[in-house]
């Protein structure tokens, strides 16, 4: 049987993927810490999208041991994944300087390590068809002081994704990268995006209408996805504009605020 493997899927944008693959009649292999939200997302995916299979793996994404036994597990099912939709991410923003070692690793193993392991691992069972979907930024396009880590490991994601998929060229694999604006999926981003006034308006973009633009992209194998119009000029802009200004614009914006939500 076929099987779409969706990390993150317990959070904002996770669950918007999951809802949307379900409704297509995806089977779904749902990847999250907690087996509880696992568990209350498979009830509530299922009242609405009856016949699709739903299989619930726990795995801390930053354990090299718990990423492996997720595949293991996966392996003895063997299924036929046609779809593997890296979405979970840590989005820790501070200066640097205010980093604990621990921090720092973390988001470095969720965001990078963990996205680029899991694509090897499922690379590793391929069989058929494979669509790599990974859910990078827009903050990724551009060095960005104050969200240095973050827009690091989102910018080595739009590289390495780049990268591989010129090897796989020929290979059945399709593999698109997504840059989004803001999605106001937990309170601390709704709060973020209402203090940005109009900017964060016009970025801001339903978590089911990034799912909606990104499936679509994908299907047409589109290198980077950038969903919406605002985005998109943003995006062009961070590549004409010299980065002297664009650091002075995205110091001033991002010296004042702090994110630490994990
Ligand atoms: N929201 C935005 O404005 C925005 C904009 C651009 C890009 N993105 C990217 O979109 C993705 C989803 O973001 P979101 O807004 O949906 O945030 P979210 O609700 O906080 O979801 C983050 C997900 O990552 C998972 N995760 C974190 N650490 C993990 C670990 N150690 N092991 C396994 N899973 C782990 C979380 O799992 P648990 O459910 O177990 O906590 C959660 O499902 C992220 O990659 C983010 O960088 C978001």
């Amino acid at each position: 049987m076929k099987y779409v493997i969706i990390t993150g899927a317990t959070g904002g944008l996770g669950k918007a993927f999951s809802y949307k693959m379900a409704e297509k009649g995806e089977n779904l292999i749902l990847v999250g810490r907690t087996m509880e939200k696992l568990n209350n997302l498979k009830t509530d995916i299922l009242d609405k999208f009856k016949g699709v299979d739903i299989k619930l793996f726990t795995c801390d994404l930053t354990d090299k041991v718990s990423r492996e036994k997720l595949f293991n597990d996966i392996k003895d099912l063997n299924l036929q994944i046609t779809k593997l939709i890296n979405v979970a991410g840590v989005d820790t923003q501070m200066a640097f300087e205010n980093y604990t070692q621990e921090k720092l690793l973390f988001q470095i193993k969720v965001n990078l390590e963990a996205t680029i392991s899991i694509t090897k691992y499922v690379l590793d069972l391929k069989n058929g068809q494979l669509d790599i979907l990974t859910v990078s930024s827009l903050c990724g396009v551009t060095p960005m002081p104050y969200f240095a880590v973050y827009s690091a490991t989102k910018s080595a994601l739009i590289n390495f994704f780049d990268a591989i998929r010129y090897e796989l060229k020929g290979k059945d694999v399709k593999i698109s990268t997504l840059m989004p604006g803001s999605i106001p999926t937990r309170q601390d981003i709704i709060e973020d995006i209402k203090k940005q006034g109009l900017t964060g308006k016009l970025s801001s973009k339903s978590p089911d209408y990034v799912v909606k633009v990104a499936l679509k992209q994908l299907e047409k194998n589109k290198r980077h996805i950038v969903p919406g119009f605002y985005n998109k000029i943003v995006y062009f802009f961070s590549k004409i504009t010299p980065y002297s200004l664009q650091s002075k614009i995205i110091a001033k914006k991002f010296s004042i605020k702090q994110k630490d939500a994990f």
